[in-house]
């Protein structure tokens, strides 16, 4: 698809994922139309409100603006707050997606959808062998929140069998929203010590990436679920590491078990994805977690 002039509809365009869409597709000429449940100061564009869990206004935007794609990247990402607010996090990542998915088959849009990692690791897989997860392979979500993003692919699936793509993304961090490698370059200034957990394994992603990798699958036209994650793996103890030294701090990084952070959701002790499939399909090899880290740190510095 090319997508220059084509109608965009992109939701959660508030959030951290879109802050690197947006130019992304602009850049590339698309007729973009913004919404967000919130809005942001400093946020340039006309951004229409919308609660994607409400089936009306979904309805009512959508056949108002009449995209030929609508791509979501809105979401209930508080991972830890989702085991108590689990009716939020269920209707903002199952019943938002199915309301975008109704809303999109009524008006023969296609929907680009971001989904998690989160649908790997749960207890379903603590005997698996530590191999990267398949699109085709049976999930276990982990948590309220790896759950409420399996059902909200589900939903798409059952909705918009042939006009659907899913990407499973991980451990994203990027320039707009609070993530991973922002606090750890935070902390790492203001102390001179910090535990991070080295029992959980998975790939740290640069939102950059991903959301030129949307454009290029939307220009091929290319539809069904994806793993969108870096090449390689890490633990967040030895990411913590390399960031540290990346940045040129000097802050010591200890490890801790993921029983000492004592956090209230479980986390995927092993989330690594398999992305060849999204190789082939893009024609090229996605970026290793340190490329993307060693971009996103550049960036910091050129902002
Ligand atoms: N961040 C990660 O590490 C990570 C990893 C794997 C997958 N993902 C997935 O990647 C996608 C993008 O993540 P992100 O980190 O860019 O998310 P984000 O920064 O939290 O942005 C999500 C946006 O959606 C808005 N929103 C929440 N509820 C809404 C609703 N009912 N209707 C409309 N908008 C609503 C949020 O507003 P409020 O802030 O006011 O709620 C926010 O502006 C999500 O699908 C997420 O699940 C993220």
């Amino acid at each position: 698809m090319d997508l220059r002039g084509s109608k965009i509809l992109l939701v959660g365009a508030c959030g951290m994922l879109a802050g690197h869409l947006i130019p992304q597709l602009k850049r590339r000429q698309a007729d973009l139309v913004y919404a967000d449940i919130r809005r942001i100061d400093g946020f340039s564009e006309e951004c229409l409100p919308l609660d994607m869990t409400n089936l009306e206004q979904v309805h009512r935007l959508v056949a108002q603006v009449k995209p030929q794609v609508i791509i979501n990247c809105a979401a209930y990402t508080a991972v830890d707050d989702a085991e108590d607010k689990i009716e939020l996090a269920l209707r903002v990542n199952a019943i938002g997606p199915k309301n975008l998915a109704q809303a999109a088959r009524d008006c023969g849009a296609t929907l680009v959808h971001i989904s998690s990692d989160y649908v790997y690791g749960g207890l379903g897989h603590i005997d698996r062998p530590r191999t990267p997860y398949l699109e085709d392979e049976e999930v276990s979500p982990c948590g309220i929140y790896g759950h409420s993003k399996w059902l909200g692919d589900e939903f798409i699936k059952a909705i918009l069998p042939a006009q659907h793509l899913i990407l499973r993304t991980s451990w994203l961090h990027g320039l707009y929203g609070p993530n991973f490698v922002a606090t750890i370059v935070r902390v790492a200034r203001e102390k001179h010590e910090l535990r991070v957990v080295n029992d959980q394994i998975g790939s740290p992603t640069w939102a950059e990436w991903l959301a030129v990798t949307i454009c290029e699958l939307l220009g091929k036209k290319c539809l069904g679920i994806f793993h969108a994650s870096s090449h390689g793996d890490i633990s967040w103890y030895d990411f913590a590491k390399e960031i540290v030294r990346q940045s040129g701090l000097a802050t010591k990084v200890l490890p801790q078990i993921t029983a000492e952070a004592k956090r209230k959701a479980p986390r995927p002790p092993y989330s690594t994805m398999n992305v060849s499939k999204l190789e082939n399909a893009l024609g090229h090899a996605c970026p290793s977690w340190q490329d993307g880290l060693a971009a996103h740190l550049e960036s910091i510095k050129a902002l």
